[in-house]
């Protein structure tokens, strides 16, 4: 039994044997149950890059601040759309209010600081005297605005942080820009361990570890490294971890404590991809590390799908019409009708590539709910862009004219 089906009954499930006619087709996801399901108080968007994670989290955030909840989205956007497309003009590291005329309930964004969030840390954990030597460290200088992972694990920090204070009906977290989805579940612990890490602490202080009686060949070792990484670079690491001491288990901990978070009733991820092979393939891995640490799933989006105006005519019959129409006749309407019944055939070789890799990924998983969102014209970028995503995510899905709920790019092709 996949960790999807143990999660707590929500309505994004799809009830079981629902599924009869309709069997080959992905489940629906009902998105507009889920946000506004009061039990609901953590959505994670996840997916690999530029799939529109940033996009779909403001989208949803907006959504259930309309239908009347408390929500602040929290997001990792180094270039600012999110500030952009609601109407912000700076973000900083605290929740701003987003002015959402109408709404019943309440929209906040932020934007993750990863380095203010770990000199906050730091300071609320430290003396002032040991803060300002961790602060002014060039080791720690790095570490806290550069190392990989430090991003993931400033996001799941601050999401603690947030859900800690009881202030929000709903978090919608969005997850770093990072070229794998995976990242965002491994990296906090890649790096606490790293901080944690026995190696940098033989490495930079074989006594202090108590390692008094480091073998010859270690310290000889731990020499040879000294001289290819430089002096002063292991003193500066020494001292940073000499600092961080009493902060090793809190690091690890806290990590460990949102992980947990992640798994608890009330959080969901969202899995964001694009019809694409490589996104899909991401989406892929994701839904099976979720199932497999028992991590409730909400879905998939397919975004940025391209549906086309109408499926009655397939590519292959268009092409020949337009064929047979000719369009060096010298006749105008002619030659606008052959370009039309071309460009219909194009919308529809490309809707046919989308629902197969679509299928692709039903196939190897069932179970997994889909709701696609079609490409907007242009960029999203501003409130009423946002709601034009947050109703094909949550509205009636439109392609349900029988009311059988229904996700698929085109009409189910087999019997
Ligand atoms: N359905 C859509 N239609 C049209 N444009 C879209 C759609 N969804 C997202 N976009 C656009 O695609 C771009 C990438 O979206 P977004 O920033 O949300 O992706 P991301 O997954 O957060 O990227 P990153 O991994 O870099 O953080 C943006 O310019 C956004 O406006
Ligand atoms: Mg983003």
């Amino acid at each position: 039994m996949s960790a999807a089906e143990e999660a707590p009954a929500a309505s994004a499930r799809p009830a079981r044997g629902a599924r009869t006619a309709a069997d080959r087709l992905a489940p629906p996801m009902d998105l507009a149950a889920l946000i506004g399901d009061p039990d609901t108080r953590i959505v994670v968007c996840c997916g690999s890059g530029g799939v529109g994670k940033t996009t779909t989290s403001a989208a949803l955030a907006l959504a259930a601040a309309e239908a009347g909840r408390r929500v602040v989205v929290l997001t990792i956007d180094p270039a600012r759309r999110l500030a952009q497309s609601l109407g912000l003009v700076e973000l900083d590291n605290e929740p701003r209010p987003v002015d959402v005329p109408g709404a019943a309930g309440e929209l906040h964004a932020m934007m993750l600081d990863m380095k203010r969030t770990f000199d906050d840390i730091v300071v609320a954990h430290s003396t002032p005297e040991r803060a300002e030597q961790i602060l002014a460290n060039p080791f720690y200088q790095t570490l806290s605005s550069s190392f990989a992972g430090t991003q993931e694990y400033m996001a799941m920090e601050k999401l603690g942080q947030l859900r800690s204070g009881d202030q929000w009906d709903l978090i919608v977290v969005d997850t770093p820009p990072s070229r794998s989805a995976l990242d965002f579940l491994d990296a906090p612990n890649r790096m606490s361990r790293f901080l944690d890490g026995t190696m940098i602490r033989l490495l930079i202080a074989p006594s202090r570890a108590g390692f008094r009686f480091a073998s010859a060949g270690f310290l000889f070792f731990s020499r040879i490294i000294s001289k290819v990484l430089g002096g002063q670079l292991l003193r500066d690491i020494s001292a940073f971890v000499t600092a961080l001491d009493t902060m090793f288990g809190g690091f690890r901990e806290r990590a460990t404590a949102t992980y947990e978070l992640l798994r608890r009733p009330g959080t969901w991820f969202v899995v964001v991809a694009t019809p694409e092979p490589d996104a899909l393939r991401e989406a892929s891995y994701f839904v099976d590390r979720l199932s497999a640490e028992r991590m409730p799933l909400a879905g998939l989006v397919l975004n940025r799908t391209h549906p086309p105006a109408s499926t009655a005519l397939s590519a292959t019959r268009a092409e020949a019409a337009a064929e047979a129409i000719g369009d060096d006749g010298g006749d105008p309407a002619g030659a606008l009708a052959a370009g039309a019944l071309r460009v219909h055939a194009e919308r529809m070789t490309l809707a046919t590539r989308e629902q197969r890799l679509a299928d692709r990924f039903t196939s190897a998983h069932p179970e997994v709910a889909m709701r696609t969102v079609p490409a907007a014209a242009g960029d999203v970028h501003d409130l009423d862009g946002l709601r034009v995503m947050a109703e094909a995510l949550t509205g009636p899905d439109g392609d349900t004219p029988t009311g059988v709920p229904r996700t698929r790019v085109l009409p189910a092709r087999r019997a």
